[in-house]
């Protein structure tokens, strides 16, 4: 059996050291390699959080986070970046491209940073922003671009170095429903193209309804489908 893509076991996150109560408490998760999970649950619950621990973005403060078997709360801020370059695409709910950058520059940097040639960046550029339908506007810069645009550049970004984990924040959640609807659909054909696992924060039914396996935050821990009523959560 291949290695869990993600797998979480008693882990903990409390900001600031006099926190009263702990964000994420004793939580655990395991996401298989190729599985697509949605996570729910209502504004505050930590769901930010839980993706950016497991993302590498923040230290781990306590527990166990493995990204493909390796450490994460084992590793320095250096072995995170490192993880995150080589192993990881991240999509914000707010696109968080740079506003100093094309579009073009903004979908090359996962390569840039990652050493690949420069010919290469730009055939996988050019391949996957055709791919994405913004070839024409390669050149623009983010503010002139509409969300979905803007969405759909950073899902660009995101795969470009073909990262086998996705981790997406509320991906459609600044668009409307029609756009939410198509770079949804956008993901998922990039995701099942590569086999790429994706976990990814919702409040869209309709999103959630898309995933493998749908996953509900309350009070810093995970419940699922079998042990819980989650109507209260939409
Ligand atoms: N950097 C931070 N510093 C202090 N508190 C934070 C920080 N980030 C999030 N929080 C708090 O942690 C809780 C969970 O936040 P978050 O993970 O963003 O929840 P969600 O994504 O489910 O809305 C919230 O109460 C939020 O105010
Ligand atoms: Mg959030």
């Amino acid at each position: 059996m291949s290695p869990a893509a993600v797998s979480v076991s008693g882990l903990s996150h409390r900001y600031g050291q006099n926190a009263e109560a702990p964000i994420l408490s004793d939580l655990q998760l395991t996401v298989a390699n190729g599985e697509t999970v949605a996570l729910i649950g209502s504004s505050g619950s930590g769901k930010s959080t839980l993706l950016n621990l497991i993302g590498g973005l923040e230290p781990i403060q306590s527990g166990q986070v493995r990204v493909f078997e390796e450490d994460l709360h084992l590793a320095d801020e250096a072995a995170r970046t490192r993880l995150r370059r080589s192993t990881l695409g991240f999509i914000y709910q707010s696109f968080n491209l740079i506003p100093t950058l094309s579009v073009e520059d903004n979908v090359r940097l996962p390569l840039a940073l990652a050493g690949i040639d420069r010919n290469e960046q730009q055939k996988r550029v050019t391949s996957l922003l055709d791919v994405v339908g913004l070839a024409h506007r390669q050149s623009a810069f983010p503010d002139a671009l509409s969300g979905g645009e803007q969405q759909r550049v950073a899902i660009a970004r995101a795969v470009v170095h073909q990262p086998p984990l996705l981790l997406a924040d509320e991906p459609t959640g600044n668009l409307d429903a029609k756009t939410g609807q198509q770079v949804l659909s956008l993901m998922q054909s990039l995701v099942a193209e590569h086999n790429t696992t994706l976990l990814m924060v919702t409040h869209s039914h309709q999103v959630a309804q898309s995933a493998d396996r749908v996953l509900t935050m309350i009070d810093g821990q995970l419940l699922t489908p079998e042990n819980s009523d989650t109507s209260n959560v939409w």
